[in-house]
């Protein structure tokens, strides 16, 4: 691999074990690659900040970083961490919250922006053809689907390290020829809502692997449809791109599959396990609440309250949270929570007494039985207000 005259400093270590380390942990990767140069970014985004995911031996090594001096070169931004101060840490013991507080100092002291949230493209749109160092699934088929980024599926140490060299091995989602769509997916039913989009995605992934699909019949999808579907797809695929229909790229000579309504449907009814009807949480918010979103909740609510025995969360980024103050209000004179910098999944719900957890997201229904212990109810938004709340 190509390294410049400075980038070659960096790696012999004249400018200290933190870039040395980081430019290591680059080259490393674009040699498994093949890649032939490092290429500048725009922004990182990085995963690995929750403490439940990370443990101990990874923290210790942000430490290291902190204290070699280690800062990030560019705009970079951080996925959410296991709890929030305001709410959640009053719940969990005392040393969780310590462990994850000292894990985000870490990360303040190396520059990065405490965005603790999934959908950084919310805070900061990417520049379309930007190359970036993205490692949130979610976000990278977002980024690369939607926004017409250029991202890798980043892993949290590539992600990370890349903040800190400002520049990303050259291979993979940053090479045109590999954006380039094989397989032709028609979906021969009308999506009706954010679950259909998910299970979709579930469905998808689990065929597509690491293919590239042109995906027909996404005519009516809002912004937030397509988030869903791309935060399923890469749950249980390795995708990370998809073409909606009117692209004006060749599908005479692609595979071609289709997906028709019995597959959504029984997709949904494998994402509900939950063996009794009243769920102990619902939760909304995965990926992290837009602006729309918070506002159609809010009005969706009205003047309802919150059933007894039940908990309500809705999580989002800080940014949108104090964008959106009457929505949230409203949300909370329910008696839900508002929650940034966290979400279900990555917090601890079993320690909370939490067995039956009923969202309108595929992703979570998809990781919620693994990870958070709990058995799931897979169902649209209204459907879950309804639930959660009286009237
Ligand atoms: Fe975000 Fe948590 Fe879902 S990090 S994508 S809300 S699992």
């Amino acid at each position: 691999m190509y390294l410049t005259k400075e980038e070659e400093h960096i790696y012999e270590g004249d400018y200290g074990w933190a870039s040395q380390i980081c430019m290591k942990i680059l080259v490393r990767l674009g040699e498994l690659f093949d890649a032939t140069k490092l290429i500048p970014i725009g922004s990182a985004h990085v995963s690995g900040v929750s403490y439940k995911t990370l443990g101990d031996a990874p923290a210790e090594f942000l430490e290291a970083l902190a204290n070699a001096g280690g800062k990030a070169k560019v705009k970079a931004t951080l996925n959410p961490q296991s709890l929030n101060k305001e709410y959640l840490c009053k719940k969990l013991p005392e040393y969780l919250c310590k462990k994850q507080l000292n894990i985000l100092n870490q990360f303040e002291k190396m520059g990065f922006t405490e965005s603790l949230t999934c959908t950084p493209y919310y805070l900061e749109k990417p520049k379309k053809g930007s190359h970036l160092a993205w490692a949130e699934s979610s976000a990278v088929v977002y980024a690369n689907s939607v926004l017409g980024a250029w991202t890798n599926r980043e892993g949290g140490p590539s992600a990370l390290a890349a903040a800190i060299i400002g520049k990303t091995p050259d291979y993979g989602m940053h090479k045109a020829e590999n954006r380039k769509p094989n397989i032709l997916v028609s979906v021969e039913t009308q999506l009706q809502n954010d679950v259909g989009f998910g299970a979709l995605g579930i469905l998808l992934g689990k065929i597509l692997e690491d293919k590239i699909p042109i995906i027909q019949g996404l005519q009516n999808a809002a912004k937030e449809n397509l988030k869903q579907l791309g935060a399923a797809l890469a749950s249980t695929g390795m995708v990370n791109m998809f073409y909606r229909d009117g692209t004006r790229l060749k599908t005479n000579e692609i595979e071609k599959i289709s997906v028709e309504a019995k597959d959504v449907k029984q997709t949904i009814e494998n994402l509900s396990t939950a063996s009794k009807p009243k769920p102990d949480l619902v939760f909304l918010g995965c990926p992290h609440c837009s602006l729309n979103e918070m506002k159609q909740i809010a009005n969706l609510i009205g003047n309802r309250k919150l059933k007894d025995g039940i908990e309500f969360w809705v999580c989002t980024s800080r940014f949108i949270k104090e964008k959106t103050e009457k929505y949230v209000e409203k949300i909370e004179e329910s008696g839900g929570h508002v929650l940034t910098d966290t979400c279900a999944v990555v917090t601890w719900t079993d320690k909370l007494g939490i067995k039956t957890i009923m969202t309108n997201s595929a992703k979570t229904a998809h990781y919620a039985p693994t990870l958070n212990k709990a058995e799931t109810i897979l169902a649209p938004l209204k459907q879950c207000l309804k639930t959660a709340l009286k009237g």
